[in-house]
């Protein structure tokens, strides 16, 4: 008799425990890299459940290039990094179709996009074209060249660096636009201690450079994402829950600081994101908490103050923080 485990899952596949486990142990391998930012690998960790991208926002040199290349060294997925410089091609993306003088065919060489994780760094220094070459592909998951549709591989996830949108030199990505990203994160700078602890780790020999030598090891893949995947998808949502996500929408819609508010897209990404929170947090069922503490990473980028508000110095985050003290929670 074929020995399944008490969740049904065929011999071979990880188990709920199993992958939440192994979600657990790569918030750990991400921490011998990278000191503090745990609600930026939490966002990290979210979006690959929900099969969504991120843009992480955040002024140079607090980490953002290296968490994400520290995610990847402890997943073993496929992973690409692409620098988007001023001078950065569609193709240099997407890839190319080229002549191959051997078999005198054009034959298409597949770009870095074609991979599992793909971090776009810097997104916001190359011009339009090219950030609407990644867009496409991150929307519609595939690439393609010559009116043939070529699938990305699967699980594929952006994960999108920029520096804050007022600094020189950069192409704003344009605001229709961004509700591709499930999350938004704003990498902060570190706390004091945190701080201090990295400098003691670069004191002692710590190589930024050097993830393998600073001991991080694969520590899931595929199969723990997709046991994972099947039970975010099992978490359950009580009609209350789905009421308060629905009232934190509507109640941005009708701030006055803002010209738009949450669109029910966005109200579907709070719902996908909350779940995936609830259940790395060890619970199949999700709380109004849940929601909040999700709910600025996922709508942030998608509602617009307006520019009285912003002449007035209001911000989003602190508009979503009135939203979420406004609206009543459900018991
Ligand atoms: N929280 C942190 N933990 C560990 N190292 C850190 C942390 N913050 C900054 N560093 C150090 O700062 C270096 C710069 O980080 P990184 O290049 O990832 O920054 P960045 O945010 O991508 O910057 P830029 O916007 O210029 O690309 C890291 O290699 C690391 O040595
Ligand atoms: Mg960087």
């Amino acid at each position: 008799m074929t020995a399944y485990t008490d969740q049904g899952q065929p011999p071979g596949q990880p188990s709920t425990e199993q992958a939440r486990a192994a979600l657990t142990a790569l918030r750990h391998e991400v921490s011998k890299a990278v000191v503090g930012q745990e609600e930026t690998v939490t966002g990290l960790v979210v979006a690959l459940l929900c099969r969504g991208h991120v843009l992480m926002e955040g002024v140079p040199g607090v980490a953002k290039t290296l968490l994400v290349r520290a995610v990847s060294a402890g997943l073993s997925l496929d992973h690409k990094r692409v620098q988007f410089t001023p001078d950065l091609m569609p193709g240099d993306v997407t890839g190319s179709v080229v002549y191959d003088a051997r078999t005198a065919k054009f034959e298409f060489h597949d770009g870095p996009v074609f991979t599992n994780l793909f971090l776009a760094d810097e997104i916001n220094r190359t011009p339009p074209k090219t950030q609407a070459a990644l867009l496409e592909a991150m929307e519609e998951r595939q690439v393609t060249v010559e009116g043939r549709p070529m699938a990305l591989p699967d699980p594929f996830v952006v994960a999108a660096t920029q520096n804050p949108v007022e600094y020189e030199g950069t192409y704003p990505l344009p605001e229709a636009q961004l509700d591709r990203f499930l999350l938004k994160l704003v990498v902060p700078l570190p706390q004091r201690d945190h701080e201090v602890e990295m400098l003691g780790r670069h004191a002692s020999g710590f190589d930024p450079g050097d993830l393998e030598g600073a001991g991080l090891r694969p520590v899931a893949g595929a199969a723990e994402l997709r046991a994972a995947r099947a039970a975010v998808g099992a978490t359950k949502v009580a009609p209350e829950v789905l009421g308060y996500i629905v009232d934190v929408c509507r109640a941005t819609r009708r701030s006055p600081s803002l010209q738009l508010g949450a669109s029910p897209r966005g109200a579907t990404a709070l719902l996908r994101t909350s779940r995936a929170w609830a259940w790395l947090s060890g619970r199949d069922y999700v709380t109004p908490d849940d929601v909040k503490a999700l709910a600025k990473a996922t709508l942030r980028h998608r509602i617009a103050l307006r520019p009285e508000a912003e002449l007035e110095g209001v911000t989003t985050d602190g508009v979503l923080d009135g939203v979420l003290a406004s609206v009543e929670v459900p018991r």
